[in-house]
Protein backbone atom coordinates (compact mmCIF):
# COMPACT_ATOMS: atom_id res chain seq x y z
CA UNK A 1 0.00 0.00 0.00
CA UNK A 2 1.29 3.41 -0.65
CA UNK A 3 2.19 5.67 2.42
CA UNK A 4 0.29 8.65 1.88
CA UNK A 5 1.95 9.98 5.39
CA UNK A 6 5.67 9.64 3.61
CA UNK A 7 4.91 10.78 -0.15
CA UNK A 8 6.11 14.33 -0.22
CA UNK A 9 4.27 15.48 -3.68
CA UNK A 10 0.53 14.84 -3.09
CA UNK A 11 -2.01 15.64 -5.96
CA UNK A 12 -5.66 16.24 -5.07
CA UNK A 13 -8.01 15.33 -7.78
CA UNK A 14 -11.87 14.61 -8.75
CA UNK A 15 -14.84 15.47 -10.20
CA UNK A 16 -15.56 19.45 -9.82
CA UNK A 17 -17.32 20.53 -5.89
CA UNK A 18 -16.64 16.68 -4.12
CA UNK A 19 -14.45 18.76 -2.09
CA UNK A 20 -11.09 18.65 -3.76
CA UNK A 21 -9.80 22.43 -2.47
CA UNK A 22 -11.15 21.31 0.94
CA UNK A 23 -9.70 17.72 1.23
CA UNK A 24 -5.97 19.67 -0.31
CA UNK A 25 -6.74 22.18 2.24
CA UNK A 26 -7.60 19.84 5.47
CA UNK A 27 -4.09 17.72 4.22
CA UNK A 28 -2.40 20.57 4.14
CA UNK A 29 -2.88 22.30 7.81
CA UNK A 30 -2.63 18.74 8.69
CA UNK A 31 0.67 18.17 7.65
CA UNK A 32 1.85 21.81 8.94
CA UNK A 33 0.32 20.75 12.50
CA UNK A 34 2.42 17.30 12.33
CA UNK A 35 5.51 20.00 12.08
CA UNK A 36 6.41 19.32 8.62
CA UNK A 37 6.76 22.59 6.12
CA UNK A 38 4.36 22.61 3.87
CA UNK A 39 3.18 24.06 0.65
CA UNK A 40 0.05 24.13 -1.40
CA UNK A 41 -0.76 25.04 -4.38
CA UNK A 42 -3.67 25.72 -6.77
CA UNK A 43 -3.24 24.89 -10.34
CA UNK A 44 -6.65 25.25 -10.93
CA UNK A 45 -7.81 28.52 -12.86
CA UNK A 46 -10.68 29.10 -10.22
CA UNK A 47 -8.88 29.41 -7.37
CA UNK A 48 -10.35 29.10 -3.96
CA UNK A 49 -7.76 28.85 -1.39
CA UNK A 50 -8.01 32.08 -0.74
CA UNK A 51 -11.73 31.96 0.43
CA UNK A 52 -11.13 29.03 2.35
CA UNK A 53 -8.01 30.48 4.54
CA UNK A 54 -9.43 33.94 3.86
CA UNK A 55 -6.39 35.80 2.44
CA UNK A 56 -4.86 36.99 -0.61
CA UNK A 57 -2.56 34.24 -2.01
CA UNK A 58 -0.96 35.13 -5.48
CA UNK A 59 1.74 33.38 -8.04
CA UNK A 60 4.30 33.34 -5.19
CA UNK A 61 4.84 31.91 -2.11
CA UNK A 62 2.67 33.39 0.33
CA UNK A 63 2.82 32.58 4.43
CA UNK A 64 -0.57 30.91 5.94
CA UNK A 65 -0.44 29.52 8.63
CA UNK A 66 2.83 28.37 11.19
CA UNK A 67 4.48 25.77 8.63
CA UNK A 68 1.99 26.30 5.93
CA UNK A 69 2.54 28.03 2.80
CA UNK A 70 0.43 28.52 -0.80
CA UNK A 71 0.29 29.62 -4.02
CA UNK A 72 -2.42 30.07 -6.54
CA UNK A 73 -0.88 29.80 -10.48
CA UNK A 74 -2.51 32.37 -12.47
CA UNK A 75 -2.40 30.84 -16.10
CA UNK A 76 -2.41 34.14 -17.95
CA UNK A 77 0.60 35.44 -16.03
CA UNK A 78 2.34 32.17 -16.52
CA UNK A 79 1.58 32.06 -20.11
CA UNK A 80 3.14 35.99 -20.36
CA UNK A 81 5.98 34.74 -18.71
CA UNK A 82 6.28 31.16 -20.45
CA UNK A 83 6.01 33.52 -23.71
CA UNK A 84 8.65 36.53 -22.80
CA UNK A 85 10.82 33.66 -21.96
CA UNK A 86 10.84 31.67 -25.03
CA UNK A 87 11.33 35.23 -26.81
CA UNK A 88 14.57 35.38 -24.69
CA UNK A 89 15.78 32.45 -25.80
CA UNK A 90 15.56 32.90 -28.83
CA UNK A 91 17.20 36.25 -28.53
CA UNK A 92 20.45 36.11 -30.92
CA UNK A 93 19.51 33.40 -32.91
CA UNK A 94 16.77 35.32 -34.97
CA UNK A 95 18.62 37.35 -37.55
CA UNK A 96 17.58 40.87 -36.47
CA UNK A 97 15.05 42.06 -39.40
CA UNK A 98 13.14 38.32 -38.44
CA UNK A 99 13.11 39.18 -34.79
CA UNK A 100 9.62 41.13 -35.05
CA UNK A 101 7.88 38.15 -37.32
CA UNK A 102 9.18 35.48 -34.95
CA UNK A 103 7.90 37.70 -32.36
CA UNK A 104 4.22 37.73 -34.37
CA UNK A 105 4.58 34.16 -34.24
CA UNK A 106 5.34 33.48 -30.57
CA UNK A 107 2.34 35.33 -29.66
CA UNK A 108 -0.13 33.41 -31.84
CA UNK A 109 0.79 30.38 -30.61
CA UNK A 110 0.28 31.88 -27.06
CA UNK A 111 -3.00 32.39 -27.91
CA UNK A 112 -3.60 28.36 -29.36
CA UNK A 113 -5.34 26.04 -27.12
CA UNK A 114 -3.03 24.38 -24.85
CA UNK A 115 -0.50 27.37 -24.34
CA UNK A 116 -1.86 27.95 -21.20
CA UNK A 117 -1.98 24.48 -19.83
CA UNK A 118 1.97 23.91 -21.13
CA UNK A 119 3.08 27.42 -19.42
CA UNK A 120 0.96 25.90 -16.23
CA UNK A 121 2.78 22.78 -16.53
CA UNK A 122 6.04 24.48 -16.99
CA UNK A 123 5.28 26.20 -13.83
CA UNK A 124 4.24 22.91 -11.76
CA UNK A 125 7.98 21.33 -13.12
CA UNK A 126 9.36 24.26 -12.01
CA UNK A 127 8.02 24.31 -7.89
CA UNK A 128 8.29 20.54 -7.87
CA UNK A 129 12.50 20.93 -8.69
CA UNK A 130 13.05 23.83 -7.67
CA UNK A 131 10.94 24.67 -4.47
CA UNK A 132 10.67 20.50 -3.40
CA UNK A 133 13.77 20.58 -1.81
CA UNK A 134 12.34 23.67 0.87
CA UNK A 135 9.10 21.86 1.61
CA UNK A 136 8.60 18.15 3.23
CA UNK A 137 4.87 18.24 1.42
CA UNK A 138 3.62 19.80 -1.50
CA UNK A 139 0.13 19.27 -2.12
CA UNK A 140 -1.63 20.09 -5.21
CA UNK A 141 -5.24 21.26 -5.40
CA UNK A 142 -6.43 20.55 -8.87
CA UNK A 143 -9.14 21.61 -11.23
CA UNK A 144 -11.55 18.70 -12.36
CA UNK A 145 -10.46 15.54 -13.01
CA UNK A 146 -10.16 15.83 -16.81
CA UNK A 147 -7.33 18.65 -16.89
CA UNK A 148 -5.84 17.57 -14.88
CA UNK A 149 -4.98 13.71 -15.99
CA UNK A 150 -3.86 16.02 -19.31
CA UNK A 151 -1.94 17.93 -17.24
CA UNK A 152 -0.10 14.74 -15.96
CA UNK A 153 0.25 12.89 -19.13
CA UNK A 154 2.25 16.17 -20.76
CA UNK A 155 5.65 14.90 -19.56
CA UNK A 156 5.34 11.77 -21.13
CA UNK A 157 3.42 13.20 -24.47
CA UNK A 158 6.44 16.39 -24.49
CA UNK A 159 9.43 13.51 -23.99
CA UNK A 160 8.03 11.94 -27.48
CA UNK A 161 7.65 15.50 -29.16
CA UNK A 162 11.11 16.65 -28.02
CA UNK A 163 12.59 13.54 -29.04
CA UNK A 164 11.20 14.66 -32.45
CA UNK A 165 12.77 17.77 -32.28
CA UNK A 166 15.79 16.98 -31.15
CA UNK A 167 16.45 14.47 -33.90
CA UNK A 168 15.49 16.87 -36.25
CA UNK A 169 17.08 19.02 -34.92
CA UNK A 170 20.74 17.23 -34.81
CA UNK A 171 20.04 16.27 -38.95
CA UNK A 172 20.16 19.89 -39.59
CA UNK A 173 22.67 20.56 -37.62
CA UNK A 174 24.83 17.80 -39.28
CA UNK A 175 23.96 19.30 -42.63
CA UNK A 176 24.70 22.80 -42.06
CA UNK A 177 28.36 21.57 -40.67
CA UNK A 178 28.70 20.05 -43.56
CA UNK A 179 27.88 23.12 -45.57
CA UNK A 180 29.35 25.71 -43.23
CA UNK A 181 32.30 24.21 -41.34
CA UNK A 182 33.79 21.64 -43.57
CA UNK A 183 32.05 18.81 -41.86
CA UNK A 184 33.33 20.19 -38.17
CA UNK A 185 30.14 20.63 -35.55
CA UNK A 186 28.82 23.65 -35.25
CA UNK A 187 27.00 25.32 -31.96
CA UNK A 188 23.29 25.05 -32.18
CA UNK A 189 21.72 27.24 -29.22
CA UNK A 190 18.40 25.70 -30.13
CA UNK A 191 19.67 21.95 -29.44
CA UNK A 192 20.61 23.00 -26.00
CA UNK A 193 17.84 24.64 -24.82
CA UNK A 194 15.24 21.76 -26.14
CA UNK A 195 18.07 19.58 -24.51
CA UNK A 196 17.89 21.09 -20.81
CA UNK A 197 13.61 21.46 -21.23
CA UNK A 198 14.51 17.72 -21.91
CA UNK A 199 16.44 17.09 -19.08
CA UNK A 200 14.01 18.90 -16.72
CA UNK A 201 10.75 17.16 -18.16
CA UNK A 202 12.63 13.63 -17.67
CA UNK A 203 12.90 14.12 -13.77
CA UNK A 204 9.83 15.72 -13.19
CA UNK A 205 8.31 12.66 -14.56
CA UNK A 206 10.27 10.58 -12.85
CA UNK A 207 9.23 11.69 -9.97
CA UNK A 208 5.45 11.47 -10.42
CA UNK A 209 6.33 8.07 -11.58
CA UNK A 210 7.99 7.42 -8.17
CA UNK A 211 5.37 6.03 -5.73
CA UNK A 212 7.11 6.48 -2.60
CA UNK A 213 7.69 10.45 -3.69
CA UNK A 214 4.50 11.00 -5.49
CA UNK A 215 0.61 10.14 -4.61
CA UNK A 216 -2.43 10.74 -6.41
CA UNK A 217 -5.23 10.94 -4.30
CA UNK A 218 -9.13 11.20 -5.82
CA UNK A 219 -11.76 12.56 -3.46
CA UNK A 220 -16.02 11.75 -4.52
CA UNK A 221 -19.17 11.10 -2.73
CA UNK A 222 -20.43 8.21 -2.56
CA UNK A 223 -23.10 8.65 -5.54
CA UNK A 224 -23.35 7.08 -9.05
CA UNK A 225 -21.52 9.64 -10.89
CA UNK A 226 -18.31 10.45 -9.50
CA UNK A 227 -18.24 6.52 -8.73
CA UNK A 228 -18.06 5.94 -12.40
CA UNK A 229 -15.65 9.06 -13.13
CA UNK A 230 -13.83 8.10 -10.89
CA UNK A 231 -13.16 4.55 -12.05
CA UNK A 232 -12.97 6.31 -15.69
CA UNK A 233 -10.07 8.14 -14.33
CA UNK A 234 -7.79 5.64 -12.25
CA UNK A 235 -8.07 3.77 -15.59
CA UNK A 236 -6.46 6.26 -17.45
CA UNK A 237 -4.27 7.07 -15.06
CA UNK A 238 -2.65 3.59 -14.59
CA UNK A 239 -2.48 3.98 -18.33
CA UNK A 240 0.44 6.68 -17.76
CA UNK A 241 1.52 4.50 -15.24
CA UNK A 242 0.51 6.81 -12.72
CA UNK A 243 -0.74 5.61 -8.92
CA UNK A 244 -3.44 6.39 -7.44
CA UNK A 245 -2.84 6.61 -3.34
CA UNK A 246 -6.12 6.41 -2.34
CA UNK A 247 -9.61 8.25 -2.42
CA UNK A 248 -11.48 9.98 0.03
CA UNK A 249 -15.12 9.69 0.37
CA UNK A 250 -16.46 12.78 1.45
CA UNK A 251 -19.93 14.16 2.05
CA UNK A 252 -21.18 10.78 3.86
CA UNK A 253 -24.37 11.23 6.06
CA UNK A 254 -23.68 10.86 9.39
CA UNK A 255 -25.36 8.27 11.75
CA UNK A 256 -26.89 10.73 13.98
CA UNK A 257 -28.72 12.57 10.90
CA UNK A 258 -32.39 11.45 11.12
CA UNK A 259 -35.72 11.87 9.54
CA UNK A 260 -37.12 9.80 6.50
CA UNK A 261 -36.12 11.56 4.06
CA UNK A 262 -32.33 11.36 5.32
CA UNK A 263 -33.33 7.44 6.30
CA UNK A 264 -34.05 6.86 2.36
CA UNK A 265 -30.80 8.88 1.55
CA UNK A 266 -28.74 6.69 3.94
CA UNK A 267 -30.18 3.50 2.40
CA UNK A 268 -28.91 4.52 -1.10
CA UNK A 269 -25.43 5.77 0.06
CA UNK A 270 -24.89 2.66 1.80
CA UNK A 271 -25.38 0.66 -1.78
CA UNK A 272 -22.92 3.25 -3.29
CA UNK A 273 -20.69 2.76 -0.64
CA UNK A 274 -20.17 -0.52 -1.17
CA UNK A 275 -19.96 -0.22 -4.56
CA UNK A 276 -17.13 1.27 -4.26
CA UNK A 277 -15.56 -1.44 -2.22
CA UNK A 278 -15.83 -3.53 -4.69
CA UNK A 279 -14.75 -1.75 -7.66
CA UNK A 280 -12.01 -0.06 -6.03
CA UNK A 281 -10.43 -3.02 -4.15
CA UNK A 282 -6.53 -1.15 -5.04
CA UNK A 283 -7.61 1.71 -3.09
CA UNK A 284 -7.38 3.32 0.29
CA UNK A 285 -10.65 4.50 1.14
CA UNK A 286 -10.67 7.49 3.48
CA UNK A 287 -13.86 8.18 4.90
CA UNK A 288 -14.98 11.91 5.67
CA UNK A 289 -18.89 12.79 6.76
CA UNK A 290 -20.97 15.59 5.73
CA UNK A 291 -20.00 18.14 8.67
CA UNK A 292 -23.01 20.89 9.59
CA UNK A 293 -21.22 23.50 7.87
CA UNK A 294 -19.70 23.84 4.57
CA UNK A 295 -15.77 23.98 5.31
CA UNK A 296 -15.20 28.34 5.54
CA UNK A 297 -12.92 28.93 8.70
CA UNK A 298 -9.73 27.25 10.16
CA UNK A 299 -11.40 25.86 12.71
CA UNK A 300 -13.55 23.83 10.41
CA UNK A 301 -11.00 23.08 8.36
CA UNK A 302 -8.90 21.19 11.52
CA UNK A 303 -12.50 19.48 12.36
CA UNK A 304 -12.36 17.98 8.38
CA UNK A 305 -8.85 17.00 8.52
CA UNK A 306 -9.23 15.43 11.93
CA UNK A 307 -12.01 13.14 10.47
CA UNK A 308 -9.13 12.31 7.88
CA UNK A 309 -6.39 11.77 9.54
CA UNK A 310 -8.47 9.52 11.57
CA UNK A 311 -9.10 7.31 8.74
CA UNK A 312 -5.80 7.72 7.30
CA UNK A 313 -4.29 6.63 10.59
CA UNK A 314 -7.05 3.74 10.25
CA UNK A 315 -6.56 2.77 6.92
CA UNK A 316 -2.30 2.84 7.44
CA UNK A 317 -2.75 0.84 10.87
CA UNK A 318 -1.79 3.12 13.09
CA UNK A 319 -3.57 4.00 16.20
N1 LIG B 1 -17.47 17.07 4.48
C1 LIG B 1 -18.04 18.23 4.20
N2 LIG B 1 -19.06 18.71 4.95
C2 LIG B 1 -19.66 19.87 4.66
N3 LIG B 1 -19.32 20.66 3.63
C3 LIG B 1 -18.31 20.25 2.83
C4 LIG B 1 -17.61 19.03 3.07
N4 LIG B 1 -16.65 18.91 2.11
C5 LIG B 1 -16.75 19.98 1.32
N5 LIG B 1 -17.73 20.81 1.73
C6 LIG B 1 -18.20 22.05 1.08
O1 LIG B 1 -18.55 21.71 -0.26
C7 LIG B 1 -18.23 22.77 -1.15
C8 LIG B 1 -17.33 22.29 -2.28
O2 LIG B 1 -16.07 21.93 -1.73
P1 LIG B 1 -14.68 22.27 -2.48
O3 LIG B 1 -14.64 23.68 -2.90
O4 LIG B 1 -13.60 21.75 -1.62
O5 LIG B 1 -14.87 21.33 -3.76
P2 LIG B 1 -13.96 21.24 -5.06
O6 LIG B 1 -13.98 19.82 -5.47
O7 LIG B 1 -12.65 21.88 -4.81
O8 LIG B 1 -14.80 22.12 -6.08
P3 LIG B 1 -14.32 22.65 -7.53
O9 LIG B 1 -14.43 21.51 -8.45
O10 LIG B 1 -15.29 23.75 -7.81
O11 LIG B 1 -12.91 23.15 -7.36
C9 LIG B 1 -17.60 23.87 -0.30
O12 LIG B 1 -18.58 24.80 0.04
C10 LIG B 1 -17.13 23.12 0.95
O13 LIG B 1 -17.07 23.95 2.09
MG1 LIG C 1 -11.62 23.47 -5.84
Amino acid sequence: MDDLLKQSIIFVGGKGGVGKSTTASALAVMFAKMGKKTLIVSTDPAHNLGDIFHQEINGYTTPLTKLLWGIEIDPEAETRQYINGVKGNLKGMVKSNMVSEVHRQIDMAASAPGAEEAALFDRIVSIILEEGNGYDKIIFDTAPTGHTIRLLSLPELMGVWMDGMLERRKKTNKNYSQLLNDGEPVEDPIYDVLQKRREKFSKVRDILLNRHKTGFIFVLIPERLPILETEKAIKLMSSHSLNIGGLVVNKILPNQADGGFLQKRREQEKVYLRMMQERFTDQSLYEVPLLEEDICTLSHLEGFASHLQKAIYQEEGIY
